[in-house]
């Protein structure tokens, strides 16, 4: 992998959210390729980090496929057993107890925007990054 390069505003601030101790939501956004999940990554590193990415919308791809890679991704870095689940909230239930675990960061990656969630406040804060 390339080294990073610059970012060190964007690390100062996700350092100074992680320093309030309380759990926090960060939305990072931008344009494609312009280093979201690379910036989180790099964050993340030497850290206990868990990461999930969204399938790719395609014919194919439904909410159960997607809450099935989810329940892997989980599997695959907990000592969780793979469980299958037609309901979001049990896996997200999974999740909490292994974030109640200690300080983690959760990276939902490739995630559909969701306007409405944003739009209403109810957000933490968003994150535009720009070029660097
Ligand atoms: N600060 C950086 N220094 C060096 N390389 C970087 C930096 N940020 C991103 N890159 C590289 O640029 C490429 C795109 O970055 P990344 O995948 O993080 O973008 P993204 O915004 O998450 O893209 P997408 O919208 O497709 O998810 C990757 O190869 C990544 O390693
Ligand atoms: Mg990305």
């Amino acid at each position: 992998m390339s080294p990073f390069i610059g970012r060190a505003g964007e690390l100062a601030e996700l350092a100074r959210l992680r320093e309030a101790r309380q759990a926090q939501l960060v939305i990072v956004e931008g344009r494609r390729r312009i280093g979201k999940s690379r910036l989180v990554g790099e964050f993340a590193r030497g850290r206990r980090f868990l990461q999930f990415a969204g399938l790719a919308r395609a014919p194919q791809t439904t909410a159960q496929t997607q809450r099935d890679e989810f329940a892997r991704m989980l599997a695959s870095q907990t000592d969780l057993p793979k469980v299958s689940s037609d309901d979001w909230g049990a896996l997200f239930q999974l999740l909490c107890r292994e974030v109640s675990r200690g300080a983690v960061i959760v990276l939902l990656d490739e995630i559909s925007p969701c306007p409405s969630a944003i739009d209403s406040g109810r957000t933490r804060r968003a994150f535009p990054l720009t070029r660097n």
